[in-house]
């Protein structure tokens, strides 16, 4: 494959083991796969829509960082920056705004659940709304196209937001001809969206998330909180579980028959969760290792962010000076 592949992180908190399986592994394995340029990048401006507080921002983006080259980001082969550093992209956004129609905004998952829950709880729909949630699907769209990229591997979450970013490409495009690549979205989808330990969706939101990098001791802990049902050690299970799709995150696949023989047979929660634990914490160790050494060696990692961000700057500038002189502005 020979295609140019970008895709970004935004650093509101911890990463979890659903952001793991369903966002930075397919990322990472995908950077990998593709002989053309890749793109990882930490969506700092992108956290401005909820994180007000410069030190907590500072963290979070700290800890995305190191959890990214934890988890195997090959920095030779992906350019890794941090967005609040290539300035271009927001030069993009601005100009982009104008071919961007309202309705395909209004339109966006983020901000309509937000305006419906103010309607919902009886209270003006713009309460809560800040131009920059409603601007978001923009600015992400000049983080795509500033790169002139093909794919864009994100969560199911995200799919609508690379949809936006396509239409308005095309809106642009047709004003101005073939000056901006249109991308494609790639789904992992068998994992797109892990259930948290209660069985919905993992989410930060629902503080229902076994955090990707915590003590083993926590794990363990985590692991407990699985919610299963009420059946007995000796009663046969069915593996159409939440303990055992997690479980397979983790096994191998003979590991994965042997336990389904076992569900068959029976075996008690409390055996189950020991194992995952095991298996758990097998693939996890040696990255949680690497991340302890970032974040206590994290000038290294900087030194690496800012290498990317001049990689990005140059490769934005072409995009921009192609974009500037279609719209006339001073080239
Ligand atoms: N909005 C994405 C998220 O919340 C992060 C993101 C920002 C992104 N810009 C991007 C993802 C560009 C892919 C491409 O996860």
């Amino acid at each position: 494959m020979n295609k140019t592949v970008l895709t970004g992180i935004k650093p509101t908190g911890v990463a979890h083991i659903g952001n793991y399986f369903g966002a930075i592994r397919p990322a990472i394995e995908l950077a990998n796969a593709t002989e053309g340029p890749s793109y990882l990048f930490l969506a700092d401006y992108h956290s401005l829509t909820t994180v007000k507080d410069g030190a907590s921002l500072c963290e979070y983006v700290k800890d995305v960082a190191c959890t990214w080259l934890a988890c195997g980001l090959d920095v030779k082969r992906s350019i890794f920056y941090r967005q609040s550093d290539v300035p271009g992209i927001f030069e993009l956004a601005i100009i982009l705004a104008n071919y961007t129609a309202k309705g395909l905004l209004n339109r966006a998952h983020a901000y309509k659940s937000i305006v419906q829950d103010a309607i919902d709880r009886g209270v003006d729909p713009d309460h809560n709304v800040n131009v920059g949630l409603f601007y978001y699907p923009v600015l992400q769209a000049a983080d795509i196209l500033a790169f002139d990229v093909d794919l864009v591997p994100v969560g199911q979450d995200q799919k609508q937001h690379i949809e936006i970013c396509a239409d308005i490409a095309k809106s642009f495009n047709a004003i101005h001809g073939n000056v901006l690549r249109v991308p494609d979205v790639i789904i992992k989808k068998d994992v797109a969206t892990l259930p948290g330990l209660d069985g919905r969706k993992m989410s930060k939101s629902y503080g229902n998330q076994i955090p990707l990098f915590c003590s083993e001791s926590e794990l363990k802990k985590y692991i407990k909180k699985i919610v299963t049902d009420s059946s007995l050690p000796t009663d046969p299970k069915s593996t159409d579980c939440l303990i055992f799709q997690i479980y397979k995150l983790f096994a191998t696949e003979s590991e994965v028959e042997t336990m389904a023989n076992r569900f068959k047979q029976g075996i008690g929660w409390g055996t189950v969760k020991e194992e995952l634990f095991l298996v758990a914490n097998r693939m996890i160790s040696p990255m949680r290792e690497k991340y302890e050494y970032y974040i206590n060696n994290f000038e290294e990692v900087e030194k690496v962010l800012i290498e990317g961000a001049k990689k990005a700057r140059q490769v934005s500038q072409k995009t921009l000076e192609r974009v500037r002189k279609v719209i006339g502005a001073s080239t």
